[in-house]
C-alpha cells in the first residue's frame, strides 16, 4: 500500500528539501521502491534538484506544474493534466531513475498564493481539497509519495497534509530551530480535527548535525527526553550531518555525478551512511 509523507516545518532552511530529495533517491536506488515527489514549495527547490532548470522552464511554459492546478481553480479553467505533468526518470543519478517521479512546482506559484483562500468563493471546492481531488486516484501507483512543503502551514501545505498518512519534521538541532516544533504539532492536530483526517507524526529528524557542537548535542538530548515523555514525536536515531556534499546534492547539473556514492560520498562516509540509515529507519516506521 502506498504511503504518503509530508515533510514540513514552519522554519525555512532546515533541510526539508535536501532530506526529501535524498530520501527519494535512496528509496529508489537502494530499496527498489517507486517514489513520487510532490513539490508544493513555490521556491521549486526539489523540482530543480530533480529535473534541472531547463526542463522545469519547458514544463512551466506548458502549464505542467502544480501552479497550474491551483490557478485552474482560481480561474475556473482546466489546463492542468495530471498524467502529462508527472515527470518520470528524475534525478541526475544513473542518467535518470525510472522509478523516481516528480510533480513539479513553479516559481509563479508565489503570485497566486494569497489568492488561494478565495478558491472557495470561485469554485465548488474547498481550498485544501485541490491537490486531493486531482491526485488521490494516482497515488496507488507508488510505494511512497514524499511531499516537499513550503516553510509554513498555509493552504498549500494543508493540501499536502490532506493526502498524507504521516508528517516528518526536519530540524537543525539548536534552540531557535526547534522552538516552533510544538506549534507544528498543535497545528496539525487542529487540521486533523477540522478535516477529520488522521495525519500522524512520523518523527523529528536532526539535519545539518555537528557532533562537535555542544549546542547540537544538548538539543538532541532535550528532544530525546521530550520524545521519551511523549511530549514530542519520536526523534529519529539518524542524524543527517552537515556536509558540503549534501549542499552539492541539490545541483542537478553537477559534473561527474552518476552514482549514489558519487553524489553522497562513498559507503563509510558519514553522509552516505546517514542517508542509508535514514532510509531504513523511515521504512521501519512507515512500513514497506
Ligand atoms: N546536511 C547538510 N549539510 C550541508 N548543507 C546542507 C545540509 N542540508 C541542507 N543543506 C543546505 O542548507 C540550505 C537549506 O537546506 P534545504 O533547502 O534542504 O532546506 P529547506 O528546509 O528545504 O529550506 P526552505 O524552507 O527554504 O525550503 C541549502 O542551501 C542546502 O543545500
Ligand atoms: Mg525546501
Amino acid at each position: 500500500m502506498s504511503k504518503v509523507i509530508s515533510i514540513i516545518n514552519l522554519k525555512g532552511g532546515v533541510g526539508k528539501t535536501t532530506i526529501t530529495v535524498g530520501l527519494a533517491e535512496f528509496l529508489v536506488v537502494e530499496k527498489r521502491a517507486k517514489v513520487l515527489v510532490i513539490d508544493l514549495d513555490p521556491q521549486t527547490n526539489s523540482t530543480v534538484s530533480l529535473i534541472g532548470e531547463d526542463e522545469w522552464a519547458t514544463r512551466n511554459r506548458n502549464d505542467q506544474t502544480l501552479y497550474q492546478l491551483f490557478k485552474d481553480q482560481i480561474d475556473d479553467t482546466s489546463k492542468f493534466i495530471l498524467e502529462d505533468s508527472v515527470v518520470t526518470h528524475c534525478s541526475n543519478l544513473y542518467g535518470g531513475l525510472e522509478n523516481l517521479h516528480l510533480l513539479p512546482s513553479s516559481l509563479d506559484f508565489v503570485q497566486i498564493q494569497d489568492r488561494l483562500v478565495n478558491i472557495a468563493h470561485t469554485a465548488l471546492i474547498h481550498p485544501v481539497d485541490v491537490l486531493k481531488r486531482s491526485v488521490a486516484h494516482y497515488i496507488s501507483n507508488y510505494d511512497y509519495v514524499l511531499i516537499d512543503c513550503p516553510p509554513n502551514l498555509g493552504i498549500v501545505t494543508q493540501n499536502g497534509l490532506n493526502i498524507s498518512d504521516f508528517y516528518l519534521i526536519p530540524t537543525i538541532p539548536d534552540h531557535l530551530s526547534t522552538y516552533g516544533i510544538p506549534q507544528i504539532i498543535t497545528s496539525v492536530n487542529s487540521f486533523n480535527r477540522k478535516t477529520s483526517s488522521h495525519v500522524q507524526a512520523l518523527g523529528i529528524i536532526a539535519s545539518m548535525y555537528r557532533s562537535n557542537v555542544t549546542r547540537h548535542q544538548t538539543t538532541i538530548k532535550k528532544l530525546q527526553s521530550k520524545a521519551d515523555a511523549e511530549e514530542l514525536p519520536r526523534l529519529f536515531e539518524t542524524k543527517i550531518p552537515l556536509a558540503s556534499k549534501a549542499a552539492d546534492a541539490t545541483l542537478y547539473e553537477a559534473e561527474g555525478i552518476n552514482t549514489l556514492k558519487q553524489k553522497y560520498g562513498s559507503a563509510g562516509s558519514s553522509l552516505y551512511d546517514a542517508f542509508l540509515q535514514l532510509t531504513e529507519e523511515f521504512i521501519y516506521y512507515v512500513g514497506l
